[in-house]
């Protein structure tokens, strides 16, 4: 199961039921925008309840609505575009690092960078245009953002990637803010950043290189069949020298951005959109000196054909791939909890400000040092489901808890499960750990937030409080 934020940053490997279902899985384990400015506030329209305002636009809501106040709060922040902003200084990084590798002719820069893309968009550009199954879970409300049935935050920037192969790019990287549901701790968030690669080539484009022996290459081979390493009806140079100009761009970003001893290994993963697909670990230290771990970094792989023909281009083929911003910046800044990616507290913005100044070298070192560390303050809520417990997502309860605690929530966890054995009701306990980071917080702050949160249970999930 891919997930570009950091599931595995802090613990050695999550269990699988924690992990939220996304777009793809990996296959052999091998351990295991904006918009323009906005005219009107974000707001959902409590009044009628009936329509919300996203982004300058009105959106009625149905059935599927389930965006809530914090969310449309951060919707459109445009943090990558912030500059002084450690995604702001991490996208230049990358971007400058794509420019300075790859040019077209006059050293015209090759990728064509697009980050301001708004994060409203239909689910033919997330799902079906990607060729993912109308039933794929990945698509349920317990999961995504919906304004309504029509419309959805974005759950990853691939969903531009049709409009912007329709258009007639051939090299484009797409930098935005992706949305989906989640649960809550130190390296995920329901918002975060992604940045999307894909190349496109022609027949001569891809063969460029190969000089004396151009013209005898193919790039298509009706005889061949899809099998693990290539699709069907690619030749075999064509699967071999996508597979190696996409991995070659990818570590070389990885060696640029982490240095080049970094150690990585690729991993086969699956993705509809892609055949074959992988994702790249790299290798980090614990922070607390413990053994090193490998961490996903980016999934990847060779565009599905029946994809770029649907944007009629039947003789093309390329590569995609996409990167989760904040865990790349976790890891080279050493920046602890994604939260303080949200910050406005200027002690952390100034540790980022001054590669950032107009003029400075960019890739001079960054690392990121704790301002105070507070103590946490962990509660438990038990309660019973309702009697139709199909009806309860965590998802819904983690909301819940982030749009009453804000920022004072650093984790909630499923703790304790408990079928009672006579009614067969079923009971649940989760731990909240409450933490600031910017005082201590005293329990009795805590236990007035624990208390909403209880009450606003009751009401709104129609739970029972033990
Ligand atoms: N969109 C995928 C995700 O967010 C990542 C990806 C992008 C994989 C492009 C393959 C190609 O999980």
């Amino acid at each position: 199961c891919l997930l570009l934020q950091s599931c595995r940053l802090h613990s050695k490997r999550l269990p699988l039921s924690r992990l939220p279902v996304i777009y793809g899985h990996r296959l052999a384990s091998t351990d295991s925008g904006s918009s323009g400015g906005n005219a009107a506030p974000n707001r959902l329209n409590n009044a009628s309840a009936k329509s919300l305002f996203l982004c300058g636009q009105e959106f009625e809501s149905d059935d599927y609505t389930n965006l809530t106040d914090r969310i449309i709060e951060q919707v459109n922040c445009g943090l990558h575009r912030q500059r002084g902003h450690p995604l702001w200084l991490l996208t230049n990084r990358i971007v400058g690092h794509f420019n300075a590798n790859y040019t077209r002719s006059r050293s015209r820069p090759l990728f064509t960078v697009v980050d301001n893309l708004s994060p409203i968009v239909t689910p033919e550009q997330n799902f079906d245009s990607l060729l993912i199954p109308a039933d794929h879970p990945s698509r349920r409300p317990s999961d995504v953002y919906y304004l309504n049935r029509g419309r959805l935050l974005r759950g990853h920037t691939s969903a531009h990637q049709c409009d912007l192969l329709r258009q007639g790019l051939d090299a484009f990287l797409v930098v935005g803010d992706v949305y989906r549901r989640d649960e809550i701790d130190r390296s995920h968030f329901p918002v975060f950043h992604q940045v999307e690669g894909v190349r496109i080539y022609s027949q001569e484009q891809l063969f460029a290189g190969a000089k004396d022996s151009a013209d005898s290459l193919r790039m298509f081979d009706r005889s061949r069949n899809r099998t693990d390493e290539q699709q069907a009806g690619h030749s075999v140079e064509t699967s071999k020298l996508l597979e190696h100009e996409l991995k070659s761009c990818l570590e070389g970003l990885a060696r640029r951005l982490f240095g080049s001893s970094i150690a990585y290994r690729w991993v086969p993963a699956y993705f509809p959109f892609t055949h074959p697909s992988w994702e790249l670990e790299v290798r980090h230290s614990q922070s607390d000196g413990g053994e090193a771990d490998w961490m996903e970094m980016l999934g990847c792989g060779i565009v599905e054909q029946r994809l770029l023909d649907g944007c009629g281009l039947p003789n093309r083929t390329g590569w995609a791939f996409g990167l989760g911003l904040e865990r790349w910046a976790m890891q080279l800044f050493s920046v602890p909890d994604i939260r303080l990616f949200w910050s406005k507290d200027p002690a952390f913005l100034a540790q980022f400000a001054q590669p950032c100044q107009p003029g400075a070298d960019l890739w001079q070192p960054v690392q990121y040092k704790p301002i105070s560390v507070y103590p946490p303050c962990p509660m438990d809520l038990s309660f019973w489901l309702p009697a139709a417990d199909a009806s309860f997502h965590s998802n819904d309860f983690y909301d819940l808890v982030r749009s009453i605690a804000g920022d004072l929530v650093e984790q909630v966890s499923l703790i304790d499960e408990f079928r009672h054995p006579k009614d067969g009701r079923m009971s649940l306990c989760y731990r909240i750990v409450y933490r600031s980071h910017e005082r201590t917080l005293t329990s009795e702050e805590a236990r007035t937030v624990h208390d909403q949160i209880a009450k606003s249970a009751v009401t709104r999930l129609a739970v029972q409080i033990r």
